[in-house]
């Protein structure tokens, strides 16, 4: 078996033969020698490997950037102050075509707009290889944290028929032609959708194995043709009983500082090239969100922080209306200069199922992060069966539909909360790259599912 380029870094087997795969990203020579930075995407750094011209038959002018090569040789300790290790090669294979002409990615660096072009090639650059490691490594830091503190992982319906948000901003599964609109003759019976959230679901669980999490694709037809939103995102949504508004809030920033310690452990060389490609301080505004206790206010505090700036903004901040992004951006950029909580909304710009203060507000929490904005959403959940009642009444939601969620408020009813983290909104923050299409491998957007 080969070794990873990052496992040969980790634990090197130093005057071994061994054999690494990967693709070429310079030939250059020195002397008698060629160097070849070799990249397998396992890790940022590169490999180098030492050719001596004299003992090969292959040509090196077919040995191009982007070319996979297999390298036989043995592993030494480099001479060269920049890097520890090297690998003196005996051989080189090419192993597949490659035509270097046409290759889109060439040396000097490109715009992320033009690899969103390219979407199936650009995670072979540094940027998008950096985001997509630091992704994975993250969602599976984000189950280390929940499985170790006793939460379930639950899996809810991509397909359901119920819109938790209540924003109508579903896709339709059906399996009727178009003109055909028999409902009777769809594959439900009944209208059917993508899921926009599995918290209703995730609740019923939550009644059942006290503390549980899901982690799943979300689909959202908002037509947003933002830096912020895509219509295929993945969503991180813990539900606990006999949680309160403030567990629930302890838990979002405990769980957004663990991630951010465990990226700032693992992935030193990837964060080092995002701080030198996005020009700021990566890696010490990653240290200050650990370090610093988040701030909290109320919505209430919030709208007056705001309308003392309002001169700031171009809509001007109104109590009863949702904050806009430019507010956002105030208060944790400009005002806070660091992450805040804001709690307890108007309860008429928010979703049915929050639980509902004496105030006409409800217990709330829109995480904001700096840069971001909103990274999670939640609440304390309308746990009183009279009081969801009648703010679904009063909504006109269809009763029906809903009863089963109404039976949780019914049997062995508690206060019980739980948010919903959206994972690429989280990673522009780890990331440092503004736009959350250059954060997931595939993404979707109006206008845009060509990959
Ligand atoms: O604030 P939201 O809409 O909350 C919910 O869906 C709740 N049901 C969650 C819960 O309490 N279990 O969405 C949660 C988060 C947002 O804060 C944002 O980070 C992300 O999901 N999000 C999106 N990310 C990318 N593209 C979009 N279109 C998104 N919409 C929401
Ligand atoms: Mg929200």
């Amino acid at each position: 078996m080969t070794l990873t380029i990052k496992r040969i870094f980790k634990s090197p087997p130093l005057d071994e033969e061994i054999l690494v795969h990967g693709w070429v990203r310079t030939l250059r020579k020195g002397g008698s020698v060629y160097f070849m930075e070799l990249n397998d995407g396992s890790c940022f750094e590169n490999l180098q490997i030492v050719i001596d011209v004299n003992n090969f038959s292959i040509s090196l002018n077919q040995v191009n950037l982007g070319v996979a090569v297999a390298v036989r040789g043995k592993l030494v300790k480099s001479p060269a102050p920049k890097q520890p290790i090297e690998l003196q090669a005996h051989s080189i294979q090419i192993l597949g075509e490659h035509n270097f002409e046409e290759y889109p990615i060439q040396k000097k660096a490109t715009s992320l707009e033009f690899l969103r072009e390219i979407a199936h090639l650009r995670p072979r650059t540094n940027t998008i290889g950096a985001a997509m490691r630091i992704r994975s490594t993250v969602s599976y830091i984000i189950h280390k944290f929940f499985q170790e503190r006793d939460f379930y992982y639950i899996h809810t319906p991509i397909i359901t028929a119920s819109d938790c948000e209540g924003a109508g901003e579903m896709f339709r599964v059906t399996t009727l032609e178009p003109g055909d609109t028999n409902i009777q003759t769809d594959f439900f019976c009944r209208n059917a959708y993508l899921t926009v959230s599995g918290q209703l679901e995730a609740e019923a669980l939550a009644l059942a194995l006290g503390r549980v999490y899901t982690f799943g694709p979300t689909f959202r037809a908002e037509n947003s043709n933002t830096t912020r939103h895509l219509a295929e995102f993945w969503m991180i949504e813990p539900e606990i009983a006999f949680f309160n508004l403030s567990d629930n809030i302890d838990l979002a920033e405990e769980l957004l500082k663990y991630c951010c310690s465990a990226v700032l452990e693992l992935h030193e060389a990837d964060l080092h090239w995002l701080e030198k490609f996005n020009e700021f301080n990566l890696l010490k505004n990653l240290a200050d969100f650990i370090d610093k206790p988040v701030n909290r206010i109320t919505y209430t505090e919030a709208v007056e922080i705001l309308r003392k700036n309002k001169d700031q903004f171009e809509f001007e901040p109104v109590w009863g209306d949702d904050l806009k992004t430019e507010h956002e951006k105030f208060l944790v950029d400009n005002y806070f200069k660091g992450a805040v909580v804001v709690t307890n909304y108007p309860k008429k710009i928010k979703a049915f199922y929050m639980y509902q203060n004496d105030d006409e507000t409800v217990a709330c929490l829109d995480f904001l992060l700096p840069r971001v904005g909103e990274t999670i959403g939640g609440s304390q959940r309308e746990h009183r069966y009279d009081k969801l009642l009648s703010r679904m009444t009063e909504l006109g939601m269809d009763l029906e539909n809903y009863k089963w969620y109404l039976d949780l408020r019914r049997f062995g009813s508690v206060p019980h909360s739980g948010f919903g983290l959206g994972l690429e909104r989280f990673l522009l923050f780890l990331t440092g790259l503004k736009n959350v299409r250059d954060v997931i491998p595939f993404p979707r957007y109006p206008g845009n599912v060509d990959f």
